[in-house]
């Protein structure tokens, strides 16, 4: 028990290439091995002590899984309100596909994606570990939610992301108070850059993976997911794929669930990586067999997120891809477009294109035989679709005098 009252079972950090360990409670970046770090937990004493039972007085948001999480003193956590998202029914949308899904909609989070829970977690570690400064490439969404939390923490942020980065993200991100600046490359070369100030400029790098605990709050996708299904787990979970921290986490949150005896079902989900035919490494290295990912030239999709072409957590994403029988999928821009307007007019419900790639992904699967009609299929919507483009398709008409019969055919 910390000084705070808050339960801590936080062991060490571990390589997640070599199982190398290092110990927590101090900043780190990568491994020795240049690899990502992943936070370990003694898993067997949360098991005896920690019964499923002390969720039930808890809010409904992703601090509730305390137990499986690194922060260790309660008053260091940085809060926008990271609420449980919900789980939208789209059976409409359902019908055409030929598929049993469910949308997890990650848009209603502050700064409206899923980002929001990797960087309230980074941040507060962060603020408990002494960091002042903070810098990170985005495709968008990242840097808006790194801007909000490090607003809120009083620590100073800086953020580069490639030129053609979604406006509203910039501009969302500048508002938010980070030094934000437009960049003329892509992700990882912002990463590259933002590597190569930490000395100069003194700041601690928070790229995807490049620091241990994005991922830990990434991992609450999967503890709240869990809990949704009533401890039981989805037969098959569609996932956008970038950097993979998402997917990555959700693979941890299961086997610690598992673990600690919180699960009604031994059966794991099959974990599918989504990307866009434009950027699409993992799709390709799971093809191939390869267990890492060459990096992808010219990298093309106004799937923003997930133009990702090379992913420094590449292995861990295909590790659990494979070891879970799942697969990875690469589906087209256009395909992506028209399974947003899709969703949107079938169901009520406005994906982002990340997110409405997954539904192409299912339904693409289905058709391929890769998925069963009956099984129960998660597609991640990474963030709110209000956030992307829309084409103007609302018509016009002349108040004064109107011809009824004319509007009725338009
Ligand atoms: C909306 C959206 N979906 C998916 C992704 C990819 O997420 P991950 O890095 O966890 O693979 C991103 C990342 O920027 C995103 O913004």
């Amino acid at each position: 028990m910390s000084e705070s009252g808050t339960p801590t079972f936080v062991t060490h950090l571990e390589c997640g290439a070599t199982g190398e360990r290092f110990p927590a409670d101090q900043v780190h970046n990568l491994s020795s091995a240049g690899k990502p770090l992943l936070v370990r937990y003694d898993l067997d004493s949360v098991r005896r002590d920690v019964p499923r039972s002390v969720l039930d007085k808890r809010p409904r948001e992703m601090w509730r899984y305390r137990e499986l999480l690194p922060i260790r003193h309660s008053y260091n956590i940085v809060r926008l309100g990271e609420i449980e998202t919900p789980l939208l029914e789209v059976p409409e949308w359902n019908k055409g596909a030929g598929v049993n899904a469910i949308v997890k909609d990650e848009g209603r989070l502050p700064t409206g994606s899923f980002k929001a829970r990797g960087l309230a977690m980074a941040v507060s570690m962060a603020r408990e570990l002494g960091v002042t400064r903070m810098a990170m490439p985005t495709n968008g969404n990242a840097g808006a939610a790194l801007a909000a939390y490090a607003a809120r923490a009083g620590i100073e942020a800086w953020v580069f992301c490639p030129d053609d980065t979604p406006l509203i993200n910039v501009t969302e991100t500048a508002y938010l108070g980070a030094r934000t600046f437009r960049a003329d490359g892509l992700i990882h070369e912002c990463g590259r850059f933002v590597g190569a100030g930490v000395t100069p400029m003194g700041w601690f790098d928070t790229s995807t993976l490049k620091e241990p605990y994005r991922i830990e709050g990434k991992k609450t996708m999967g503890l709240e997911l869990a809990e949704q299904f009533d401890w039981q787990l989805p037969d098959v979970i569609f996932y956008p794929t970038g950097g993979g921290t998402g997917l990555i986490g959700m693979w941890k949150a299961f086997h610690e669930l598992h673990e600690i005896g919180w699960l009604d079902a031994a059966q794991m989900p099959r974990m599918v990586a989504v990307q866009s035919t434009g950027c699409a490494p993992i799709v390709r290295a799971w093809e191939s067999g390869a267990r890492h990912a060459e990096p992808w030239e010219d990298a093309k999709t106004y799937a923003a997120g997930i133009r990702v072409p090379a992913a420094i957590g590449d292995f861990l994403i295909l590790d659990a891809v494979r070891e879970s029988d799942g697969f990875a999928i690469a589906v087209s821009d256009e395909s992506i477009e028209a399974e947003r307007q899709a969703v949107a007019t079938a169901d009520g419900v406005l994906l982002c294109p990340e997110g409405a790639a997954t539904a192409a992904a299912a339904r693409e699967a289905r058709s391929r035989g890769l998925i069963r009609e009956s099984d129960r299929v998660v597609l991640f919507n990474c963030a709110t679709g209000l956030k992307y483009p829309m084409p103007d398709s609302a018509g016009r008409v002349s108040l004064a005098d109107m011809d009824w019969a004319e509007l009725q055919g338009r």
